[in-house]
């Protein structure tokens, strides 16, 4: 296995079944055809004149064009920049001006989509089935008043399952998250999804106020593959309100062994008016550097198919075994996880 080449590290298919995440809605504006990639592949996305996403396979049949470089909506299709063959949402081509006819084979595969939380989300498939599950609607709780604190953007060498394996390791948020105590740590797993709920005490020097200790309530949820959340509730015994803060994670393997983030960060309104600016400054300072801290794990992390796993490592074993439902077979190298050190 070479260390150097990241999608050797991991035993798994790259991309296993699951939505993800593969652009940001703003990105694919309406009459614009945007080139994207995903899964190894070139992809165009565009939208129809109701709004609908429609994403396709890039390469026109007829010479290979790009569709989504210089490609152009035309109501409801796109059309290639090289010779106008013209596809539909579903990938049929429906115009081929140079051409008597074209058979029907000459199709564009079309990808499921979602437009949902400001971000355009593709059903991958290893076995071309259709979505057996469908992502959660709603996000955030309605009795908060949410606003946006910011938005990041990150790519590096990984896989999905081991970025979203951090939601069940409690203790990696006491080393690369500075919680300076953990309470209490339980996962609960569901057919296409998993909770873990965290009760910590965590310095705030990363916040920005040295020395205080805040109590933090957090819910990482994972769906899938390709969505995790981390909702917190941020109280200190001295402070009479509370804070609540979410972590919307969307991940893509654009590559085989690289993966994207489109992270938003949202933040409840403080009660005192003004300092709203501040807050949301100090979270998303602090978010930052916990994302950059797990990327510098996950981007130089190898995957142990027999980790040493320690007794506070309760989760590791659950959260890989639930992994398994999102490729269609068994991969090697996964089926034992040993605990090798007695409890
Ligand atoms: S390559 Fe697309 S129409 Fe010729
Ligand atoms: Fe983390």
């Amino acid at each position: 296995m070479n260390a150097q080449d990241p999608a050797a590290r991991f035993p798994h298919l790259h991309f296993p079944d699951s939505w993800y995440a593969v652009a940001w809605a703003r990105e694919v504006p309406s009459g614009i055809a945007v080139p994207l990639r995903a899964f190894g592949e070139d992809l165009v996305a565009f939208r129809k004149s109701d709004g609908a996403v429609q994403v396709l396979a890039a390469h026109c049949p007829h010479l290979g064009a790009h569709l989504g470089h210089g490609g152009t909506v035309v109501g409801d299709e796109v059309r290639c920049p090289f010779h106008g063959w013209q596809f539909d949402g579903s990938g049929r081509c429906t115009r081929a001006a140079n051409a008597r006819s074209v058979s029907q084979a000459t199709a564009l595969r079309a990808w499921v989509t979602r437009d949902l939380h400001n971000r355009i989300w593709i059903w991958f498939s290893n076995t071309d089935a259709p979505p057996n599950w469908d992502l959660p609607e709603t996000l955030l709780n309605p009795d908060v008043r949410w606003k946006v604190a910011g938005r990041i953007d990150r790519s590096f060498p990984s896989h999905p399952q081991d970025v979203l394996e951090n939601a069940a390791d409690a203790e990696h948020f006491r080393f690369v998250h500075g919680m300076s105590e953990i309470l209490s740590a339980e996962t609960a797993y569901t057919e296409h999804g998993l909770a873990t709920r965290l009760k910590a005490r965590s310095k705030s020097d990363r916040l920005g106020f040295k020395g205080i200790v805040f109590n933090l309530d957090i819910t990482a949820r994972v769906y899938g593959m390709g969505l995790q959340t981390i909702h917190s509730v941020i109280t200190h015994d001295r402070l009479p309100f509370s804070l609540s803060t979410i972590v919307i994670e969307g991940l893509v393997p654009r590559e085989a062994g690289q993966v994207d983030l489109l992270i938003d960060i949202q933040m409840s309104a403080l009660p005192v008016p003004g300092v709203d600016w501040l807050a949301h400054r100090s979270f998303r300072q602090a978010v930052v550097a916990d994302v950059d801290s797990d990327i510098q794990i996950w981007a130089h992390r190898r995957y142990l198919a027999r980790p040493q796993l320690v007794a506070v490592d309760t989760e590791i074993g659950g959260y890989r075994r639930w992994a398994r439902r999102f490729y269609p077979q068994p991969s090697p190298g996964v089926t034992r996880v040993e605990r090798v050190i007695p409890t």
